[in-house]
């Protein structure tokens, strides 16, 4: 509704003064040395502000204390909502590219993980993220997503134990992905590799049989693997790993494999559980490189593979895989708390088990029994 009033709102002011001149020199303003933390699902972001009279409002606001919005996602190309104050517009029109902060209307704040076209008064920029990250960041297409704004980085560790773990080309995994945390609680990473703008598909998928040729020649050198970027996440910090990659040429796709062969000591011990997706091959080939790559996983269970016949149906699939693989029970296990998260302000249940949102009652933190 939002995006169908803007656009014709533009089309009337571009008819009615010609202007169509997008003003995009975002590299013009001057910055202030003040940064902005955005914090999502206990992630942290920086965002370099804009000097203007807008981000001198917000800066002051937040000195008073962190602003927490909830935000929506729009247009394909943002999360927005309400801020619930105002501030000083300097409206001009701009084409908004992925990573800006952005007022919208005085009032409202837009994170942008796509491109829009508007008249707008620029905040910042989240710093350092590709488009593909910020879609995760932002969880893009998501809807009440809890977005804190501060002046520091925040410390809130993460609610979740379970880690998402994805790569994907074509984008079926990224859609998995997507389906599986509606399903569940969890963190994402997605593994990207250093190499940008790689066409895997072209020469009949040749680029991927030569990545997977250097892996299997010498499968033990992390030189046979495909850098990938360093990743948001780090699967130290949980218990239960959910891995999901594509097939290629029946085998794991490369920087999948690279990313379980960098992190294989982490990785050990962690409960793991695996979805792949493929076009129809099975993948038998694809559950034997995952137990040379990381052999001492604990398993959840059988892989869930999900092909292009059944992918439109994936949400009904990994519902009964996480059935199938007592996922619940997994996920809530009780676990021994090793002594440098004693005082980790984590809130436990009198059976040990972790609580996440504690309604009243007797609980344990930070080694002591509490009344919430
Ligand atoms: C390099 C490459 C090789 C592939 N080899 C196979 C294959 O051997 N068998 C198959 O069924 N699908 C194959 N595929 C298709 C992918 O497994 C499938 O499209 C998958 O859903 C892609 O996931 P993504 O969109 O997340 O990248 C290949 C894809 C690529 C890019």
């Amino acid at each position: 509704m939002k995006t169908f009033t803007r656009t014709l709102l533009m089309m009337a002011v571009m008819m009615l003064c010609g202007c169509s001149d997008d003003n995009n020199d975002a590299m013009a303003q001057n910055t202030m040395t003040q940064k902005m933390y955005i914090t999502i699902d206990g992630v942290s972001q920086s965002v370099t502000l804009y000097d203007n009279a807008a981000t001198q409002a917000l800066v002051a606001k937040l000195q008073d204390g962190a602003v927490t919005v909830t935000l929506n996602s729009s247009g394909g190309f943002e999360i927005w909502g309400p801020l619930g104050f105002s501030l000083p517009t300097s409206n001009e029109q701009i084409t908004a590219q992925p990573g800006d902060v952005i007022l919208y209307n005085g009032s409202n704040i837009c994170l942008m993980y796509g491109t829009n076209s508007w008249s707008y008064t620029r905040l910042g920029k989240i710093d350092g993220l590709s488009a593909s990250e910020l879609e995760t960041f932002l969880k893009a297409g998501q809807s009440n997503i809890s977005v804190t704004l501060s002046l520091t980085p925040s410390s809130i560790p993460s609610n979740n134990n379970t880690l998402v773990v994805y790569y994907s080309y074509t984008g079926n995994c990224r859609e998995i992905v997507q389906t599986l945390t509606s399903q569940i609680q969890a963190d994402v990473v997605e593994i990207q590799t250093v190499a940008e703008n790689q066409d895997y598909n072209a020469n009949g998928y040749q680029l991927g049989q030569d990545l997977l040729d250097a892996i299997n020649a010498n499968p033990e050198c992390v030189d046979s693997y495909p850098p990938i970027k360093p990743v948001l996440r780090d699967a130290e910090n949980y218990e239960n790993i959910i891995f999901v990659t594509p097939l290629w040429h029946s085998q794991m796709a490369a920087p999948a494999q690279t990313y379980l062969f960098i992190n294989r000591e982490k990785l050990a011990g962690k409960k793991f559980g695996m979805i792949v997706s493929s076009w129809s091959s099975g993948i038998s080939t694809v559950v034997a490189n995952a137990n040379r790559l990381v052999p001492d996983v604990q398993w959840m269970g059988e892989s869930l593979w999900i092909n292009h016949n059944n992918h439109a149906n994936r949400a009904t699939l990994i519902e009964n895989w996480l059935e199938d693989i007592h996922y619940e029970d997994i996920s809530t296990i009780v676990r021994i708390i090793s002594s440098d998260q004693k005082n980790s302000g984590e809130i436990y249940n009198l059976n040990g088990q972790r609580v996440i949102n504690p309604s009243h009652g007797i609980y344990i933190k930070n080694g002591k029994k509490v009344i919430l």
